[in-house]
């Protein structure tokens, strides 16, 4: 998934970094044996990586959808038979639209039912229609386990986002049909790691401020990638929430806003605090966290306040980004940034 802030491209180095200083300090315990948290997981991708190395997940975000993505990725272990995956999806996929005119996606999000939004096509807004009420039937009717219900759920919200007719993010729908939204949603397994060797994990997920949740648990190494700026990703990203929930609202304005959350990390005179207060209630032996030099917060802050509650260093590496270029709704090449591991060990 293209999203704000992913760290898919930068996992390697991360997760080299975390390795290798826990190692250096913790000789007799190795990762196998470590719980490991990461609270602003969004996409979950340090955490799937780190899956199969360490003795227990705890995964975290805010936001419906990606607490969807990590219940699949994250809580599931035990691997779903290959035939059952097939026979789900191909059930799923061969699902007719033709009488799909009431969904609450093809009613408010597409233009063929006179909404006016054009985030997905016609047969697409059905299709993600008949897909998700299929699942949440099969979940009542106890067909689908509750691991198979987010495997299904994660691999709708993907499968449905590489249709999605945006330059990005949600906030906004272009006003023509671009090329991979003109596409058919093909509906495509959300495939997830396991544990090694058969090992029995018992990974535990969350929606909730990470704040809250900081106070109630507590682990060997602490992974942490709160949102840098003022973009607020319950807006940027409402229509993912409004998949995965599947509940009724009125949808609000232009863009068929719903209600969100409005994190504190994505505001200037409020996010110092929050930060302060996690890192103080935090019980870590290490904390890792991503944040680069354009954030709301700079890098003499993070270091004083860091530096209070253990011992302080730096990481940093060289970053290429990429924009998604709204004319002709590409990705491309923009300048280098520098990306930075702030890290504390108590
Ligand atoms: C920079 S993104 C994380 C990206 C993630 N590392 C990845 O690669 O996909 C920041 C995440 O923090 C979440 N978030 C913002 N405020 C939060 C809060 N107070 N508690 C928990 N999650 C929060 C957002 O929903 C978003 O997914």
């Amino acid at each position: 998934m293209n999203y704000i802030g992913s760290k898919l491209r930068l996992s390697d180095w991360i997760i080299e970094t975390i390795t290798e200083k826990y190692n250096k300090s913790n000789p007799s315990k190795p990762l196998s044996q470590t719980i490991f948290a990461e609270l602003f997981a969004g996409t979950g991708i340090i955490s799937r990586k780190l899956k199969p190395f360490v003795n227990q997940i705890i995964a975290n975000d805010l936001e419906p959808y990606s607490y969807v993505l990590l219940k699949n990725y994250i809580e599931n272990t035990k691997a779903i038979p290959n035939e059952r995956i097939v026979f789900l999806i191909e059930e799923l996929n061969s699902l007719s639209i033709k009488e799909q005119k009431d969904g609450f996606i093809y009613k408010n999000y597409c233009q063929g039912s006179g909404s006016k939004r054009l985030y997905f096509s016609d047969d697409n807004g059905k299709k993600i229609d008949v897909i998700r009420k299929k699942v949440e039937e099969w979940k009542l009717n106890n067909f689908v386990s509750q691991s198979e219900y987010f495997f299904l759920l994660a691999s709708l919200l993907e499968s449905a986002d590489k249709i999605a007719n945006t330059a990005s993010v949600y906030g906004a729908f272009l006003k023509q049909l671009k090329k991979s939204a003109q596409k058919n949603l093909v509906f495509s397994p959300a495939h997830f790691p396991k544990p090694q060797n058969g090992h029995n994990q018992e990974n535990q997920v969350f929606k909730e401020d990470a704040n809250e949740l900081i106070k109630k648990i507590k682990g060997d190494i602490l992974y942490l990638d709160p949102p840098y700026n003022a973009r607020q990703y319950g807006a940027n990203y409402h229509l993912l929430n409004t998949i995965a929930l599947y509940d009724n609202f009125e949808p609000k304005g232009k863009t068929g806003l719903r209600e969100y959350e409005r994190s504190k990390y994505c505001k200037k005179n409020e996010v110092e605090t929050v930060f302060e207060e996690l890192i103080k209630n935090a019980d870590f032996e290490f904390i890792f966290l991503s944040y680069n030099n354009e954030g709301l917060m700079n890098l003499e802050t993070i270091k004083r306040i860091m530096n209070k509650y253990g011992s302080y260093s730096l990481e940093k590496t060289e970053y290429q980004r990429f924009k998604a270029d709204k004319d002709i709704n590409r990705e491309h090449k923009a300048n280098a940034t520098m990306e930075y591991l702030h890290i504390l060990k108590r």
